[in-house]
């Protein structure tokens, strides 16, 4: 088969659900063990190993960080093993390092796939973002809105009180302004040490996560995997890179960003339908965590079609010494 071939998300999600679950496995040895380099070294080395089993000609175009930075899971790096559809890879084998090797909830292992071009080449900048779940209008919350705007708008549509509202956005000093206008609108706030892309997701399932909202900024590979996620569970998302020198207007110009103030919306951060498969390394509330039992470990993965709008859990029990 050469790169031309056809993208069946259907059979390759299955595969897709594999690579995740290995590095979820490949991690499970760090949990709490207060160690972030080797526990994310762990599920690097296990992805790569099993995309490359993938018949796909793959291209991380999210990824560890730039050829000279990351051995490994480069952007640019091909992956696969070349007989299938060319493919564009968005990945994060452990999101969430700290809170592996703190055992805090939602770290996740996280990959996104898609046919060639269908994924914006996010720079390792930071992202300014806004989430909400699905069945609201489109464009009812903006980047450009004030915090509280934004909750008396998502109120007002949903039919409750601000106080009715909950925003989840990371603990950082840099969202201390942020932080006291949600406050003062009466919403409540998950505060996240680390995990925006769980953060993201955990809008598409308000029923079950509680929250409503996600704002702030993080990292902008994790950006794009979110937007991959929500293109998958329905929702809206809003993306705007932040840059702090020239370093990263340069790196983004490698990247192929000419227009730096832009707001990319879900669709225009990823432009095709994707598959996306996220493995529980630590207990969360959208997967189950890594469970051991003598002889035994469990993982589940969440595993998603944009086209059919799919969502499977997968529980994958087996023996230990098979790992
Ligand atoms: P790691 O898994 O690389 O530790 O990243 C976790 C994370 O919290 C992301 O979810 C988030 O986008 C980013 O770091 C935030 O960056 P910073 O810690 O610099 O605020």
């Amino acid at each position: 088969m050469s790169p031309k071939a056809e993208f069946h998300d259907r059979m390759l999600s299955l595969g897709l659900a594999r690579v995740a679950e290995q590095a979820a496995l490949a991690s499970a040895d760090w949990v709490g063990r207060g160690n972030e380099k080797a526990a994310d070294q762990a599920a690097v080395n296990a992805m790569r190993e099993q995309l490359n089993l993938l018949d796909i000609s793959g291209v991380v175009v999210i990824g560890e960080g730039e050829r000279d930075e990351a051995p490994m899971l480069y952007i640019g790096e091909e992956v696969g093993n070349g007989n299938g559809p060319g493919v564009d890879i968005a990945l994060d084998p452990l999101e969430g390092t700290t809170l592996t090797a703190k055992d805090m909830p939602n770290a996740l292992t996280v990959i996104a796939m898609g046919p060639r071009g269908s994924m914006l080449h996010a720079p390792d900048t930071y992202m300014e973002k806004l989430a909400i779940g699905a069945g609201y209008p489109e464009g009812l919350v903006t980047l450009d809105m004030p915090p509280a705007t934004r909750i008396s708008a998502l109120a007002s549509e949903k039919g409750c009180a601000p106080s009715d509202i909950t925003v989840c956005i990371l603990e950082r000093p840099r969202h201390e302004d942020m932080i006291a206008e949600v406050r003062s609108t009466g919403a409540s706030i998950r505060l996240i040490t680390d995990g925006d892309v769980a953060g993201v997701m955990h809008c598409a399932e308000s029923h079950i996560t509680g929250i409503d909202m996600y704002m702030g900024t993080g990292g902008a590979p994790e950006g794009v995997l979110a937007a991959a996620a929500l293109k998958c569970m329905g929702g809206q998302m809003y993306g705007r890179l932040v840059f702090r020198n020239d370093d990263e207007r340069a790196r983004a110009e490698r990247a192929g960003i000419t227009d730096f103030d832009k707001v990319y919306s879900r669709d225009e951060m990823v432009t095709q339908d994707v598959i996306f498969a996220a493995t529980g390394v630590t207990n969360g509330s959208l997967v189950s965590g890594i469970k051991r039992e003598p002889g035994w470990i469990t993982t589940e993965t969440l595993l998603m079609r944009s086209k059919s709008g799919s969502v499977r859990r997968m529980s994958y029990r087996t023996p230990v010494d098979s790992i």
